[in-house]
């Protein structure tokens, strides 16, 4: 069943939220309509779609973003601290509102560092954070949030997982996205938060063996920690201490 914005304003209503909602049944990117939309009101918004034709994940791939997922994306201003430590921060926090509301629902995730929430081992979750810029200058921040809700998984069947194939039942999409909105926006303000510290308890990448890859290079280790940006830390196998952004690299467990 499609959408509508009411719908969703609703739901947010219910969690004491008030936020202007945009929706649409299909459109490329939700990212890229937020900062459109953006643009042209001044506003932060939340922009939902009902499918993306151009669904946008890290490093260049796309995000398959069929009829009967959560696929949305909301703006906030940038804080004084430095923008990486924001960006990764916001990434952190996306996650672990994915994952203490799909708790909700009786779903169990863990998290691959840095963005993807995972049940059994398989994707039900990407996120991806950007900073827009105004001139040089950072000027505010878009998360875009796909999760796999009651959507087929056509041809990722191996990788990805939903909620519908988690719980054996159909979740109400708004409420589900709503619900992720709220959780977010309640501890970006929380102030005793402490996101690295809930981060690490439930990032499944710690202390496994990696292959990391860039453009330029590969390298195998052992993730040993996250530094005070929540960028990770590996143990090259010759010893050496690297610390990978989550902005350039793709990791990937090579040992459980
Ligand atoms: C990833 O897994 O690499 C990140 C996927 C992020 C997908 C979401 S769906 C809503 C928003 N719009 C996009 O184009 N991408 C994000």
């Amino acid at each position: 069943m499609l959408l509508s914005a009411e719908e969703i304003e609703e739901q947010l209503k219910k969690l004491n939220m008030i936020i202007p909602v945009r929706y649409y049944d299909a459109i490329g990117s939700t990212n890229s309509a937020a900062k459109l939309v953006h643009d042209e009101t001044d506003k932060h918004y939340l922009v939902v779609a009902g499918r993306q034709t151009q669904g946008r994940g890290r490093n260049g791939r796309s995000f398959q973003s069929e009829f009967g997922g959560g696929y949305f994306s909301f703006t906030f201003s940038l804080g004084a601290e430095d923008v990486t430590t924001q960006l990764c921060g916001s990434v952190m926090l996306a996650v672990l509102a994915v994952r203490s509301v799909m708790e909700e629902y009786g779903v169990d995730c863990s998290i691959k560092w840095p963005n993807d929430v995972l049940c059994g081992g398989r994707k039900l979750c990407g996120i991806l954070s950007e900073v827009v810029y105004d001139r040089d200058f950072p000027d505010y921040m878009v998360i875009g949030i796909g999760i796999n809700v009651n959507n087929p998984l056509t041809g990722i069947e191996d990788i990805a997982t939903s909620t519908l194939i988690e719980t054996g039942r159909k979740l109400p999409v708004a409420e589900v996205v709503a619900r992720i909105v709220r959780r977010f926006f309640e501890m970006l303000s929380d102030k005793d938060f402490e996101v690295m510290t809930e981060y690490r308890k439930c990032c499944a990448t710690l202390g496994k063996n990696v292959r990391v890859t860039s453009p330029d290079e590969e390298f195998y280790g052992v993730a040993e920690d996250l530094d005070e940006k929540g960028m990770l830390v590996v143990r090259t196998q010759s010893g050496q201490r690297r610390v990978v952004s989550c902005g350039d690299v793709s990791i990937r467990d090579v040992l459980s």
